[in-house]
């Protein structure tokens, strides 16, 4: 089944599938919302859903409080639809629109542009010899 989005204050409208996630729809159909883990761990992604009802789905409870939730917040990274949602995000913004920074690493050539989906930076590969970061 499928759903509409619209992002508030920005008034961005796009269709969510029922599995997709709601960051996982913004991404998809070229908007940026806040994220990092994309696993519920963080909480970067929180916000409000102002009209409609969602699934929070899988989440640490750390990133998401009961008082959160009484709140209307949820995480966008986990939470899919149940019906025609408003959400709210002062820092969504229309990718195309977003200034790109290119990052070059020290261990090679590889790239990276910020904030595409599709821009996941490669892990270096090290060769014998070379240093290593210790956590
Ligand atoms: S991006 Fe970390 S909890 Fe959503």
């Amino acid at each position: 089944m499928t759903f509409q989005i619209t992002i508030q204050p920005a008034g961005y409208q796009f269709p969510i599938e029922e599995q997709e996630t709601i960051l996982g729809a913004a991404l998809k159909h070229g908007y940026f919302m806040p994220y990092s883990c994309r696993e519920g761990a963080c909480g970067v992604c929180k916000g409000k859903i102002m009209e409609g009802e969602a699934d929070h789905g899988n989440y640490l409870g750390s990133a998401l409080t009961e008082m959160d939730k009484a709140a209307g917040m949820t995480l966008f990274c986990c939470a899919t639809p149940k019906s025609d949602l408003v959400v709210e995000c002062y820092s969504a913004a229309v990718i195309s629109d977003m200034p790109t920074n290119t990052l070059t690493f020290p261990f090679g050539a590889q790239k990276m542009a910020w904030p595409t989906e599709q821009a996941k930076a490669p892990e270096p590969e090290l060769s014998a010899g070379e240093p290593t970061i210790q956590p």
